[in-house]
């Protein structure tokens, strides 16, 4: 780094001088950019450069150009600014805690298979309200490669939609009409890599030099000082990270699919160019961004290039920009890494929210096993996040599941990581003795034997199964898990998210082995439709849906009515029952306990302090200091007179 960015990191006085200096020296042309809005402008730039600069200056601080690359950022925001609209630039006034209120419920859909396209989805707003819904995850809508695009996460232009989905001018018209009906819409910033069909990489195959700075093309030798220490994402589409461009002649690097280009974050006009498509997200509407694939976003020879510790430092960066340009606009991680990494994206500084895959596999592996013990062992130790923050609590998502716990944890427990992966994929995938999943295998490692699993809700609890079997008790034991599922999501603490489809119990969808645009990523087994007929079938309790639904809205409408299961604390108990998993809430003096089994026998709870309770999902009355949970029972207890 260069003496004088090192000197303004090392001396926080000089530092603050610095950020006073620039904005004298910018202020002049800012102010022209920004017109009517220059005093706002100018507040947050006293307030944030000197958040952003140290960051920068970390990132790009060696740089001749450093300077030059800051204030065209600088103008950049500006102009951002100018272009929000009304309803947004209001909102950047307001507190964004949204996510700690006990109402807060997000599902995820992707639009044409849950409405068609953006008109479509506009009429199904009365279906989100009528579930609860006030936080919508729109999956990839960008215009992007045809036929296989990863689901949309190759993006060829952040500005344009799929054409049959309608254009960027409806699609902000029907967020800001999402905002009006009190649901926040969320978008994907796919920014670790672009389509190989983005004009930027377009121009790097045509030859320019500028563009394939954009990424990062290798000689064989320079790509031998990474390759050895990457991870595969994909082993079953490619071998390794890297993908032989012949229009250039050299690798280029792809850490997902062929036709997914890593950017180059090194190069600071990458970071300005996508801090304009990421304003141009936030002001068409997004009130929060999903960070796709963040862990990879910057890379170093010799390391594994996740999450290291520029990563974190850009990511920052981009929050200072969000907070200057757009301060409403909030982050979700997308870290599907090892659970000490997930936590460090998280902070006001960094992601406000982040997807908790560690619940997420380890409510599971509880299923699987009907025991609690690494679930309680590793929350213990990893579900306390800032206060300000909140997790996204998810069952499944549109990706895979894959068993990303902490190994240390289990071998403390006696359990055997790599054997227990893979009796959890044995397991899910049905091929376990009396395992009761339907799920299908998801990018097998012939090298590492490593696997992860695709499926439906209702498909991994045993649904799908036992309406094959015809067999009832099978069938009440698999709404049950739908249930202890739901009831945590819920009641743990943080943003549940359901994702569209599983809140009625839809089946795997296995005609994507049909569609040779599809068949190689059997995550489409996860990705289903959903029929205007499936919609209407919730509110008919003589239907399968029908009935699941009404068991998700109960948990619902109670939750609703007690703030202590928004903001409140989460304390992960040891319930001296290996079939138990036991939490307490806590807000003033409030407090929640909520006890699971996931066990199919009964079990008793035998510490439980207080001596009255009352159970708010049955309005029950229980006597402590035992209580006796039924097979996959929940109980929502609070003290009784
Ligand atoms: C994220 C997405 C996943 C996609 C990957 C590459 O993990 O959730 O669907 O394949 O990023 O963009
Ligand atoms: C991305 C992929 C997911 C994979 C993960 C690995 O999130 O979507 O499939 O398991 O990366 O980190």
């Amino acid at each position: 780094m260069k003496k004088t960015s090192r000197e303004l990191l090392e001396n926080s006085s000089k530092l603050t001088q610095e950020c006073q200096i620039l904005l004298k020296r910018f202020s002049g042309s800012l102010k022209v950019i920004a017109k009517g809005r220059w005093p706002v402008v100018e507040i947050r730039l006293q307030q944030l450069l000197p958040q952003l600069l140290p960051l920068y200056l970390r990132l790009y601080g060696d740089r001749y150009d450093c300077y030059y690359h800051l204030e065209q950022l600088l103008k950049l925001l500006a102009r951002a600014v100018v272009q929000r609209p009304e309803y947004l630039f209001a909102e950047d006034e307001m507190p964004q805690q949204w996510h700690k209120a006990q109402s807060a419920l997000g599902s995820a859909c992707y639009v044409d298979l849950f409405a068609d396209d953006f008109s479509g989805l506009e009429q199904r707003i009365p279906y989100l309200k009528q579930t609860g819904i006030n936080y919508l995850h729109l999956m990839p809508l960008f215009k992007a490669p045809e036929p296989n695009s990863d689901g949309g996460y190759a993006v060829s232009d952040y500005r344009k939609t799929m054409p049959h989905l309608g254009s960027m001018t409806e699609l902000a018209a029907l967020m800001q009409k999402l905002h009006a009906e009190g649901i926040r819409p969320v978008l994907d910033f796919v920014f670790n890599h672009t389509s190989d069909e983005h004009r930027w990489a377009e121009k790097a195959k045509a030859g320019d030099l500028q563009f394939q700075d954009y990424y990062f093309f290798f000689d064989e030798q320079e790509r031998e000082q990474y390759a050895p220490w990457l991870r595969e994402i994909f082993p079953e589409i490619r071998r390794g990270c890297f993908t032989f461009e012949p229009a250039v002649g050299r690798w280029v690097w792809t850490t997902f699919n062929s036709f997914q280009w890593d950017l180059n974050y090194a190069n600071p006009e990458v970071f300005n160019a996508m801090a304009e498509e990421m304003l141009f997200l936030a002001n068409q509407g997004a009130a929060v961004l999903r960070l796709d694939a963040l862990a990879f976003v910057w890379k170093e020879a010799g390391t594994n290039c996740e999450n290291l510790p520029k990563a974190h430092t850009l990511i920052q960066a981009f929050n200072a920009v969000a907070r200057i340009a757009a301060p409403a606009l909030q982050f979700k991680s997308e870290a599907i890494v090892h659970p000490d990494e997930v936590v460090k994206y998280i902070s006001p500084e960094e992601c406000q929210l982040s997807y908790n895959p560690l619940l997420m596999a380890l409510l599971w592996n509880s299923l699987a096993t009907r025991k609690t013990r690494l679930l309680t062992e590793s929350l213990q130790r990893r579900f306390a996040i800032n206060p300000q923050c909140s997790w996204v609590n998810y069952i499944r998502c549109h990706d895979d599941i894959g068993w990303t716990f902490d190994d240390n944890v289990a071998w403390q427990l006696g359990i055997n990581p790599d054997h227990h992966r893979q009796f959890l994929n044995q397991f899910y995938t049905g091929q376990f003795a009396g395992s009761f999943a339907n799920g299908v295998p998801f990018q097998q490692n012939p090298v590492t034997g490593d696997c992860r699993v695709a499926g439906m809700l209702a498909s991994l609890t045993g649904v799908e199964q036992a309406l094959s079997n015809d067999n009832n008790t099978n069938l009440a034991n698999a709404l049950a898990r739908i249930y202890l599922l739901n009831s945590v999501i819920l009641s743990i603490g943080g943003l549940p998210l359901l994702y569209m489809g599983d809140e009625l119990g839809l089946l795997n969808d296995y005609s994507y082995q049909h569609d040779p645009a599809k068949k190689d990523d059997s995550r489409w087994v996860n990705r289903v439709k959903v029929s205007a007929e499936q919609l209407a079938s919730a509110k008919d309790k003589n239907t399968l849906s029908g009935k699941i639904y009404e068991q998700l809205q109960q948990l619902i409408a109670v939750r609703s009515r007690f703030p202590v299961l928004g903001s409140g604390t989460t304390e992960i108990l040891q319930s001296g029952n290996p079939h138990l998993f036991v939490y307490r809430r806590q807000l003033d003096q409030h407090s929640m306990l909520c006890a699971v089994n996931f066990s199919e026998t009964p079990q008793a709870f035998t510490s439980l302090p207080a001596s009255h309770w009352q159970d708010v999902l049955t309005a029950k009355h229980f006597q402590a200091p035992t209580i006796t949970l039924q097979p996959y029972q929940v109980l929502w207890l609070i003290p009784s007179n």
